[in-house]
């Protein structure tokens, strides 16, 4: 048998409500603050990622399901949806009538990490982005919107980690400044490490393992390097989000996994996923516009990975898997030929049914109306068809009732309306 490939799920019913539970809420939520939804593809050309997310990141250099595509182009099956989403609104002038756009995006990503829990090879983000503000008040605004939108789900015990990243006028002396700390300890350091000190000296706080997380536990704090405006940027953040009664951790380890991060940037972490513990990380890319050939526009976002967050709905709310309204179960062959139209015209006028077609005796089939939690069961054979009248069964009360046959369908509807 053909299985599953690995690092990639079925997402199944009854989890599949819980799914559309989350999804709607997003969308509901996130259109009250003025998000409207864009659907890029999910394939994009390979420099769009490395341009982006940058050459020397985990993604990039070892993660992205990358194949060539016609006219020796490169194509990607996207790690993330930031990165389109800017191309989408540099390629469509979206910033043309009003620079400030606010996007939201659902959908598969796809990378190709150790597999474990939490962590899949295609997983899906609930992604918003906003562009053309550089308001501190709009990073607040953003997490707040996410917090909320959490609450709504119910689901706690999540904390938000703060940082801020700086802009390229004070993040070169940090970086230097924590190159030249580390130089000394590359035998601490692991084989990956070695090589991100060189082109990418940042990627080692965000490193994993042991010996590294010790080699790190005592390097410089951006926050001592940032310039005036970032400090007094990242300072309106704080003050914002105290107003707004959001407490926060001020993280300085926090340096995210992509390049294209400046100033503030933040993860959602809980306690009850384990290793896998961020549900959300965002953070600005005032630069990214710009980089990848679109007007200078600042931009800020988040993703949620939509696969913990559902993990820590689901154990709270159970999905609600209603059973059919009507429950068709013909006898012989004249009745199973009405059945089967009653079932197409009773679906399509909104009505759940479900019509068993198995040809299996009145009790078993009533049995299986009952395991699919059926409201109610009509009945027909050929003694109801010679009298011209169907039966219909209320499972709960086993209250039973004549509706003509000629009528049915509205007969339906009337009893159900
Ligand atoms: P990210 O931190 O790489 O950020 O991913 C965001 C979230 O996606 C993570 O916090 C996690 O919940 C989920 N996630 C990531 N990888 C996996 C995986 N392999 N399996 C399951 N879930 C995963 C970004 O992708 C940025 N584009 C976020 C952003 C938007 N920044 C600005 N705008």
């Amino acid at each position: 048998m053909i299985q599953l490939v690995r690092g990639f799920k079925d997402i199944l019913p009854p989890e599949t409500a819980v799914w559309r539970h989350v999804e709607n809420t997003a969308r509901e939520h996130f259109e009250k603050f003025g998000f409207r939804e864009m659907r890029p593809p999910v394939l994009e050309q390979t420099a769009l990622f490395q341009r982006s997310i940058g050459e020397h990141t985990d993604i990039v250099e070892k993660e992205m399901y990358t194949f060539a595509g016609s006219r020796d182009t490169m194509l990607t099956l996207r790690p993330e949806a930031t990165a389109s989403v800017v191309r989408a609104y540099i390629q469509h002038k979206l910033y043309a009538a009003d620079p400030v756009c606010k996007f939201y995006t659902i959908g598969p990503m796809f990378r190709r990490e150790r597999p474990q829990k939490g962590r899949y090879r295609q997983f899906h983000q609930i992604n918003a982005e906003v562009f053309g503000i550089d308001s501190p008040y709009i990073d607040v605004q953003l997490i707040f919107m996410l917090m909320t939108y959490f609450s709504r789900l119910s689901v706690t015990g999540l904390s938000v980690h703060l940082n801020s990243l700086g802009c390229p006028e004070c993040r070169p002396a940090y970086r230097q400044k924590l190159s030249e700390m580390l130089s000394d300890r590359t035998g601490d350091l692991c084989e990956d490490c070695v090589r991100r000190l060189e082109k990418n000296p940042l990627r080692v706080l965000d490193c994993k393992k042991e010996p590294c997380r010790n080699a790190v536990s005592d390097a410089p704090s951006m926050l001592d390097f940032l310039c005036g405006d970032c400090r007094s940027h990242f300072r309106a953040v704080q003050a914002a989000l105290d107003a707004i009664d959001i407490p926060y951790e001020i993280d300085p380890r926090l340096v995210r996994g992509l390049d294209y991060y400046t100033r503030t940037a933040f993860e959602i972490q809980t306690e009850e996923l384990g290793a896998q513990n961020a549900v959300a990380g965002g953070g600005r890319y005032d630069n990214l516009v710009e980089m990848l050939g679109g007007p200078s526009q600042p931009a800020i976002g988040f993703a949620i990975g939509a696969d913990r967050l559902v993990e820590l709905v689901e154990t709270k709310i159970p999905a609600p898997e209603p059973g059919p309204v009507i429950f068709l179960a013909p006898m012989g062959e004249a009745a199973m030929e009405l059945a089967a139209k009653w079932a197409c015209l009773l679906s399509d006028a909104g009505v759940r049914t479900e019509a068993d077609f198995s040809g299996r005796s009145l009790k078993a089939l009533m049995r299986r109306a009952d395991r699919l939690g059926a409201e109610n069961v009509l009945i027909v054979g050929d003694r109801e068809i010679e009298q011209n009248e169907a039966i219909l069964r209320n499972m709960k009360t086993r209250d039973q009732k004549s509706l003509p046959m000629d009528r049915l369908v509205e007969s339906v509807l009337e009893h159900e309306g």
